[in-house]
């Protein structure tokens, strides 16, 4: 289901009892933050909230409004995400149709992607209201000074539009925007991301244009989204490879093609329903320091060179809510993203490794530090083949410890996997250390962005990968015993 507004979502949350309001006036520097994380603790995520009259800025606030599983659900329009995985699984099959009923099941997913691209529209609520030139102030975003040695307030849910400098395609990703002053921002899209690989294309025609003789300058556009159908916010933090346009696949999850609508100062279109809109230009030779930010590892990312984006306008519906999030020591809203990114691109990792049975990237260690992954072992050194599979695959890249087990236990279980772990292991003959990019939020590595990672083989062993014991089986009670004892339970009175 698409949803017309962000605020059409927020009711849909309200009316099921999944959204508290706060009438109080609270501050967005740190106040909110100490109230968002004490209700994202709680278990099953809290609810979300809704601050009616921030301290600072002129607009309502949203937080935590993807904060469990049933909201993070919702905002992709299906009572449980799983449902996606599911479609796409379907869709992904790769036997050709047999049978003309399973042709015309095929028919209905072509149908639904060949209704996806986004398309233009004259109607755009996102431009109710103009400010260009000094009215375009930053300051009117009550935007969170999220911890007490961040660099200033950030914004925290934005989704950043920007352009491949040769191709002209499109990307929208999720980068943290620090407010700089009234207008200018710091654009803090890491090392690999597509937002960087942009950058960098626009820093290569520049200097080529200052050795032969131009400005140099070469600035080019972005504009930053807020609010919306929440199924943009989903495909902006989504891994997906860059020939794939998050609009598209916004059409495609929400089963009707985004609206898009020329920004006012710059070119570029973004989607007509959106609550508020930044429009700016990027010098590509201009970097400012950007952070601290107490960061989604639970600690504080240091001051470094990001770019800086010169606002033209904000545009905005009449009465927009500015979606916020924070980040800190986990579990907090985004692992509710995190977790239905891991769902909903497992049949799509399938479709590459598809001995892989299934996989979970543990919120506690924040995604990218450990993946638990069980796979169908068919060969010697089957483990590694798959390891390595997934440090090569996009943003799995980043994967630190990767723990692999076999089909029969349930990496959804972390006491299960620690058992197994422990007890299959012989750490000299099963591991694996290697080196490559990693996450450039990462701390410990040698450098920002290179660094090293391990594997860890949790499967049994084989006489072809050099154990010559008997590998031991599971204690397991017979079914027959199990179905004897059921009969015989409520007389033991225990
Ligand atoms: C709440 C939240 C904040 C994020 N902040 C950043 C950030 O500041 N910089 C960054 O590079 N990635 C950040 N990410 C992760 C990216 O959004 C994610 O890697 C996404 O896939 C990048 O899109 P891209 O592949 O189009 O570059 C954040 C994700 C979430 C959910």
């Amino acid at each position: 289901m698409a949803y017309a507004s962000f605020r059409e979502f927020l009711e849909r949350l309200e009316s099921a009892g999944e959204l508290k309001r706060i009438s109080a006036p609270v501050s967005p520097y740190l106040e909110i933050t100490e109230i968002a994380d004490r209700v994202m603790k709680r278990p099953g995520g809290g609810p979300a909230l809704l601050v009616e009259r921030p301290s600072l800025g002129s607009f309502p606030l949203a937080i935590n409004a993807f904060g469990s599983r049933r909201r993070m659900s919702w905002a992709l329009g299906v009572e449980d995400y799983e449902e996606i995985a599911a479609q796409i699984s379907e869709m992904l099959r790769p036997e050709a149709p047999g049978s003309l009923a399973a042709k015309l099941r095929m028919l209905g997913p072509l149908r639904r992607l060949a209704s996806s691209p986004p398309k233009r529209v004259s109607n755009a609520p996102c431009q109710d209201v103009a400010l260009e030139g000094s009215a375009a102030d930053l300051r009117l975003l009550p935007a969170l000074h999220c911890w007490p040695e961040d660099g200033g307030p950030f914004i925290t849910l934005p989704l950043v539009f920007t352009h491949d400098p040769v191709t002209g395609k499109r990307n929208v990703g999720m980068y943290r925007v620090q407010i700089f002053d009234e207008r200018t921002a710091g654009l803090h899209w890491q090392l690999h991301k597509v937002g960087a690989e942009h950058h960098r294309g626009r820093e290569a025609a520049a200097s080529v244009r200052a050795f032969e003789g131009g400005s140099g300058h070469g600035r080019y556009h972005v504009a930053i989204v807020l609010g919306g159908d929440p199924v943009y916010t989903f495909c902006a933090a989504a891994p997906l490879p860059p020939m794939i346009d998050e609009m598209l696949f916004a059409g495609f999850l929400r089963r009707k093609a985004v609206g898009m609508v020329q920004c006012r100062t710059v070119d570029v279109q973004v989607p007509a329903d959106a609550d508020i809109v930044i429009e700016g230009w990027v010098d590509p030779a201009e970097r400012r320091p950007e952070g601290p930010f107490g960061d989604h590892t639970g600690f504080y990312t240091p001051i470094e060179p990001y770019p800086a984006l010169h606002v033209t306008a904000i545009t905005h519906r009449r009465n927009p809510i500015y979606p916020a999030t924070i980040v800190g020591r986990p579990p907090m809203e985004d692992g509710w993203i995190g977790k239905a990114v891991e769902r909903v691109f497992l049949p799509m990792i399938r479709l590459m490794v598809p001995e892989i049975v299934d996989m979970n990237l543990p919120v506690e260690a924040c995604f990218h530090n450990l993946a638990l992954v069980s796979i169908r072992k068919r060969y010697p050194g089957h483990a590694y083949k798959v390891m390595n599979a997934l440090w090569g695959l996009g943003q799995l890249m980043f994967t630190k410890m990767i723990l692999v087990f076999d089909d029969d236990v349930n990496v959804q279980d972390l006491a299960e996997c620690l058992w197994i772990m422990g007890n299959n292991l012989d750490p000299e003959r099963d591991l694996l250390v290697t080196r490559g990019p990693v996450d450039v939020l990462d701390h410990a590595s040698r450098e920002t962005g290179y660094g090293s990672k391990i594997g860890f083989d949790c499967t049994r062993k084989t006489a072809a990968e050099g154990y010559h014991r008997i590998w031991p089986e599971r204690i397991r009670m017979t079914d027959e015993v199990k179905a004897r004892i059921d009969a015989l339970w409520p007389e033991l009175g225990l």
